[in-house]
């Protein structure tokens, strides 16, 4: 019989409850034990009560709940070694061989690790008598399943992750309420959403919500002097009668000697050339709060179940999986691979090669 542990982590995202539930359900329904880790790899740390056994009605209510309400936590342990074997003692104590991580790109990365190092925290628990020999043999493997859980929508090899489009629905509704102020002073309101170095949130809500200019880090503005461009275009959309100015910046926007654009020096730059009476809203957490919309409940759900199935399928000459979607289907990818691609882009930011990194984080949406 598997024993499947689920947990999530990094920041929350909506949606993640649906993904919990899910694995519950269709675990339960193909014959597994389920065990959720609370508070997310510290849980999986701690052991003891932070690890519990889920029945059908654990998860009551979870689809339409935000955030994650088994916990989360950025987990310093765990990048420890240390931590690590702990956590590895503590899924044999209790019996789970496979593991299902709900989180970002840190978090899969973590996940990841904890696999390629498992042979050796077996046999380190094993020499150090915190093991039987027994135990050792039966939990030779560890299948881990991962699952994109992020508003920053930052992972590469799948279109979207869980929890990054109730995050563009807070944004836009934020900014409608913000639009409304503006008009009726005829103000410039500058936006700061969140997304750390992703600017699918950004790029979304400037689309989405008919901004007059976004910032995000993958495109930095072509013009070194981008405060005249930035004027040049909102100048002109007054000209055209418009009577407000929505700037919005992604919190990780660069300009091209990946210098931050900073909120504030944009207040500045619009109020002192343009004369135009300016505020600055920075959203924060409200990005990641409240129910999660109808499509992440249905992104959790429906990748959950491939995450079982994949579990249930796994052997140990397979790579870890990573769930996604792409073109609309539920896909299983090497999370490695994944991990490899999201560090990449990162990577071509930060070596000024932006055409290179809007080319790998997620082309059919930039085109
Ligand atoms: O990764 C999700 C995210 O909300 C980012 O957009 C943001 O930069 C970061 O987490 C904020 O982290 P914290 O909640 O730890 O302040």
């Amino acid at each position: 019989k598997k024993k499947i542990g689920v947990l999530t982590s990094g920041g929350d995202a909506s949606g993640m409850n649906a993904c919990v539930r899910s694995v519950v359900l269709y675990g339960l329904s193909k014959g597994c034990d389920v065990y959720a880790v609370y508070e997310g790899y510290q849980g999986l740390v701690d052991g003891g009560d932070f690890i519990r056994k889920m029945d059908w009605r654990s998860v009551t209510g979870y689809l339409s709940i935000g955030g994650t309400s088994i916990g989360t936590a950025r987990c310093m342990p765990f990048k420890t070694r240390d931590g690590r074997l702990q956590a590895a003692e503590n899924l044999i104590k209790n019996g789970i061989d496979s593991l299902i991580v709900c989180g970002g790109d840190g978090s899969l990365t973590g996940a990841d690790l904890f696999r390629s190092e498992w042979d050796g925290l077996v046999g380190e628990l094993l020499k150090t008598g915190r093991i039987t020999s027994e135990e050792a043999t039966v939990f030779k493997h560890l299948t881990i399943v991962g699952l994109v859980g992020s508003i920053d929508n930052d992972m590469s090899s799948t279109d979207i992750t869980i929890g990054a489009v109730t995050s563009l629905h807070r944004i836009c509704e934020a900014v409608d309420s913000v639009d409304t102020t503006a008009l009726s002073h005829s103000r410039a309101f500058v936006i700061e959403v969140m997304g750390r170095h992703c600017g699918w949130l950004a790029l979304m809500a400037g689309i989405a919500t008919g901004a007059d200019f976004v910032f995000i880090p993958e495109q930095p503005p072509k013009d070194e002097d981008w405060e005249t461009a930035m004027c040049t275009v909102a100048r002109q959309h007054r000209e055209l009668g418009k009577r407000k100015t929505i700037i919005i910046v992604a919190e990780g926007a660069l300009d091209r000697n990946l210098k931050p654009i900073k909120v504030d020096h944009i207040k500045d730059v619009l109020s002192d050339r343009l004369g135009l009476d300016t505020r600055v809203t920075i959203l924060g957490h409200t990005q990641r709060g409240g129910s999660p919309c109808a499509f992440d409940r249905i992104l959790g759900t429906v990748q959950s179940v491939a995450a079982v199935d994949a579990v249930l399928a796994s052997t140990p000459d397979k790579p870890s999986p990573m769930i996604g979607m792409n073109n609309n289907q539920v896909t299983t990818k090497p999370l490695m691979d994944a991990v490899k691609l999201t560090h990449e882009v990162a990577n071509a930011i930060e070596s000024q090669n932006f055409d290179k990194a809007l080319e790998l984080r997620d082309p059919q949406f930039l085109d």
